[in-house]
């Protein structure tokens, strides 16, 4: 029997998460060929319940935005991280962090993504990012597509719906581990890799109306190209020693909105749908229930002869998943009541609800750690967690953002809870250190960060950097190794 673990390990890995395309900017500097984000807009008046609707794009207004530089893309703006990140890592670095999550954008690397040889200007850049994170003793964790997918790819291929795209991303993620695995031991694939589910386009760079087959298929058959091409991926690290691999996923924690055994059962299935992903990158195999569903839902997917053998071997070493909220499922009732991270929801009358909507759960958190890790027993890593808020930088230039601290320490002390009842938790990184554009809404106004960005969602503003009080307090805890936590 193992020993009991009273709080958080002195190995505990704490940190923060970036993606490329809410962080970089220089959106056509260096060589980088234009990303899928590079077309996300920035709309004033959108509802925000409604914001998951700005993920998706149609052939129309991606061939629009293509050749419209007038519109307001904050994307290709980010927070300017590609010409400031020194002096964002050293300012991180002040605040104790293990881990640094970034992500990299496919198109600097592989600018069309269909070069043959990489863009050294595009290496270049996380050279210089990954040399400054480890310069602090901060240990980089890559994830090699957050949303980023070079544009022309999704022209010529209609993205993950082809399976060419496993050779083309294996070239790509063959690339960054030939190139930074003496320096970087933490690696994902993909993020939130059921993104694919609500945003074809973000998840898999797919345009829904081009597709050759009915909705669910062709998202099905995409992500079962990039769960091959994730264990074609680990499989290939294998020939270096000391690298770990995860699986991410927006994890989503489905409760029954009543004790009536069909919600129940309603909340079984939702939740079987989010687990289907690590069922396969963690045990190595399509799940049984996935079998029913897909002939229930006449899902005709191709899976050719080796891949079940190539799922078998390449699965992953820990999870790491994302955790904002918790979800209500009901077998009659199909309203979305509340906004939430990839997918809305009915509302929850237990729990208070973010600026935007998002319920606020942090036993949810607990409870998540302990379902996740008896079902796989691997070792666990909270990607993101953390708080999207309309900040005010006072006269002072402080941001009194008790309330995203609120969150986080409830949020934390769950963590602690969750590890003290056996969970293998490896480390927890806020979204976010700085400020960034947010995903849905792509805006700077909500902001996640624990450092004040001063841009507005036009690019207006100085850029400068204020620390919040966010960042002192997540400072004083990583210190304390999370004994302040109260
Ligand atoms: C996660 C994404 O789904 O949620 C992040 O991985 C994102 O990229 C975060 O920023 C919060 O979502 P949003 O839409 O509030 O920025």
């Amino acid at each position: 029997m193992k020993k009991y673990q009273d709080g958080f390990p002195n190995n505990f890995l704490w940190g923060a998460a970036t993606s490329s395309s809410q962080t970089e900017g220089g959106f056509d500097e260096g060589g980088k060929g234009i990303s899928t984000m590079d077309l996300m807009v920035y709309e004033e008046n959108i509802d925000r319940n409604k914001v998951l609707s700005t993920l998706e794009l149609s052939e129309v207004e991606f061939n629009k935005r293509l050749a419209n530089n007038y519109l307001n893309y904050p994307k290709r703006r980010g927070i300017d991280f590609y010409h400031r990140y020194a002096k964002d890592i050293a300012l991180m670095a002040e605040l104790g962090i293990k881990v640094l999550r970034i992500s990299v954008c496919w198109s600097r690397i592989f600018p069309t993504g269909f070069e043959k040889e990489p863009n050294s200007n595009g290496l270049d850049f996380y050279d210089k990012v990954i040399d400054a994170c480890l310069s602090y003793g901060i240990q980089p964790l890559i994830i090699m597509q957050h949303y980023d997918i070079p544009v022309e790819i999704v022209k010529e291929l209609n993205g993950w719906e082809n399976p060419k795209m496993i050779d083309l991303f294996l070239k790509y993620s063959k690339t960054l581990l030939d190139h930074f695995h003496e320096r970087v031991k933490y690696w994902i694939c993909f993020n939130e890799i059921s993104m694919l589910m609500s945003s074809p386009y973000t998840g898999g760079g797919i345009l829904s109306e081009c597709s050759k087959t009915d909705l669910k298929t062709m998202k099905y058959q995409a992500a079962h190209h990039q769960l091959v091409a994730n264990a074609r991926t680990i499989t290939y690290s294998k020939k270096y020693s000391g690298l770990l691999f995860g699986s991410m996923n927006a994890h989503l924690e489905y409760y029954a909105a009543t004790s009536n055994p069909l919600d129940v059962l309603e909340s079984v299935k939702e939740a079987q749908l989010n687990s289907f992903y690590f069922d396969v990158m963690i045990k190595g195999k399509y799940p049984s229930y996935i079998v029913r569903y897909f002939h229930d839902n006449d899902i005709n997917i191709k899976i050719e002869k080796d891949d079940e053998e190539i799922l078998q071997v390449g699965t992953s070493d820990f999870i790491g998943f994302s955790y904002y909220m918790s979800y209500m499922s009901s077998a009659s009732n199909k309203t979305i009541e509340t906004s939430g991270n990839i997918v809305g929801t009915l509302k929850n009358p237990n729990l208070k609800l973010s600026q935007w909507n998002w319920p606020i759960d942090p036993v949810g958190l607990r409870i998540s750690l302990n379902r996740i890790y008896d079902r796989y027993g691997v070792p666990l890593m909270i990607l993101e967690n953390g708080l999207g808020a309309q900040d005010i930088l006072t006269n002072n230039k402080r941001v009194d953002d008790v309330y995203r601290i609120d969150y986080i320490n409830a949020h934390l002390i769950q963590v602690k809870e969750a590890i003290r009842d056996g969970v293998d938790v490896m480390g927890y990184l806020v979204w976010s250190a700085i400020d960034l554009v947010s995903a849905t809404g792509h805006e700077v106004t909500k902001r996640y960060g624990l450092i004040y960005v001063d841009q507005d969602n036009y690019g207006n503003g100085s850029l400068k950097r204020y620390k919040k009080r966010s960042f002192d307090w997540y400072k004083s805890v990583i210190e304390s190794n999370g004994e302040n936590l109260d």
